[in-house]
C-alpha cells in the first residue's frame, strides 16, 4: 500500500468518513425519536459537480443505469413518483436546492491497484479528479473488488478532502457476488433477520440496483452533511444522516425486514418507487424530512 502513495497525498484527506451500515445492524435505531440536528456548517447547495471514477469492469449498461440515475435527480421529465421528487426533500435542509451535474468520468478497467483495496486506495482513486469546491468525486468498485470493511461493516462511505478547495468523495461497491443480502437488500434474501422474498430489481441487475440504493443514500448524506458539520444525529464519528437515519425503509408500512409498499412493473415484476429519465425505474430509500421530522417515503 505504502509504495503506491506518498504520505503527503494521504495527509490531504480528512480522517472523517461516514459509513453506511447494513439494514440488519441499523434497524435498532428506528425506535428513537428522529431529529437530525443542524451543526451550523456548510452544505453543498447550488450547482454540484459529480465526478465518476469507475474501478474495475462495469458494462456500458451498468454505467448507464447509474449515470441516468444522477441525471434523474434534477430532471423534470419523469412521471411521479420520480427520483427528482425524492431528491427535492434535500431542498428542505437549509440553503435551497442542490443541483447535481455529471462532470468528469474516468474508467480504471485494468485493476492497477489490485483487487483488494484499503480505504487509502479509495482515497487515491477519488483524487484522480482534482478535488474542487462544491464537488463530489464518486468511486465505484466492481463486483470482484474486495474493499476494507465492505460487507463486514459497510456498503459504501462518504468523506471529505482536506485543504483548499475542500472536496467531498463517496465510495460505493458492487456487492453482487460478495454480499447482496447485505448491500443489495431487498433485491436479495437478507443474511440475518426476518426472511422476506427478495424483490425483483428494477433494472434487472441486483448488484447495480443495490448500488443505486447506496449511492442515493450517500449523495443525500453528502449534500446535507458534507464536512460533518451539517445535519446529523449522534456522534460525528458515527452519525445518522439524511438517509442513513431511515435505513431499511422504502415505502409506507415498512418494518424491520420488510421494505414497505412499493410499485410493481406489470411487465417485468420489478419493484420500484421512482421513475427516472429514459424510462428508467429505481427503488429509493426513505429520506428524513426536516419539516415533519420523519422518514419520508415516495409511496
Ligand atoms: C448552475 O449552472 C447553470 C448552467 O450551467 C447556470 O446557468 C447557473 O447560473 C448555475 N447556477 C449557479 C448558482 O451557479
Amino acid at each position: 500500500m505504502a509504495s503506491i502513495y506518498n504520505l503527503a497525498t494521504l495527509l490531504l484527506f480528512c480522517c472523517l468518513a461516514n459509513t453506511i451500515i447494513t439494514p440488519s445492524l441499523s434497524e435498532l435505531v428506528q425506535e428513537q425519536p428522529l431529529v437530525l440536528k443542524y451543526h451550523n456548517g456548510i452544505l453543498l447547495k447550488g450547482n454540484v459537480s459529480v465526478n465518476l471514477i469507475w474501478y474495475g469492469q462495469f458494462t456500458p449498461t451498468q454505467r448507464a443505469i447509474i449515470v441516468d440515475f444522477i441525471y434523474s435527480l434534477n430532471s423534470n421529465r419523469a412521471p411521479l413518483p420520480s427520483a427528482s421528487s425524492w431528491w427535492k426533500t434535500t431542498e428542505k435542509y437549509r440553503g435551497g436546492a442542490s443541483t447535481l451535474r455529471v462532470g468528469h468520468q474516468i474508467l480504471h478497467e485494468k485493476y492497477t491497484l489490485g483487487k483488494v483495496l484499503k480505504t487509502a486506495h479509495l482515497l487515491a482513486l477519488a483524487s484522480k479528479v482534482n478535488f474542487a469546491a462544491n464537488s463530489i468525486n464518486v468511486v465505484f468498485t466492481a463486483k470482484d473488488v474486495a474493499v476494507d470493511g465492505f460487507c463486514m461493516s459497510r456498503c459504501g462511505t462518504h468523506g471529505s478532502s482536506r485543504g483548499s478547495p475542500r472536496g467531498t468523495y463517496i465510495w460505493v461497491g458492487n456487492s453482487e457476488t460478495q454480499c447482496p443480502g447485505q448491500c443489495a437488500w431487498p433485491f436479495h434474501q437478507p443474511i440475518y433477520g426476518p426472511q422476506t422474498p427478495p424483490l425483483v430489481a428494477p433494472n434487472g441487475d441486483v448488484g447495480v440496483d443495490g448500488m443505486i440504493i447506496n449511492l442515493a443514500t450517500l449523495l443525500a448524506n453528502t449534500v446535507t452533511n458534507p464536512f460533518n458539520s451539517g445535519y446529523f444525529q449522534g456522534p460525528p464519528t458515527a452519525p445518522l444522516e439524511a438517509v442513513s437515519a431511515c435505513t431499511g425503509i422504502f415505502g409506507s408500512g415498512s418494518y424491520p425486514g420488510n421494505p414497505g409498499r412499493v410499485l410493481v412493473d406489470k411487465a417485468t415484476g420489478a419493484s420500484f418507487n421512482a421513475h427516472g429519465v429514459n424510462g428508467r425505474k429505481y427503488l429509493l430509500p426513505a429520506m428524513w424530512d426536516p419539516q415533519t421530522s420523519a422518514c419520508k417515503t415516495l409511496v
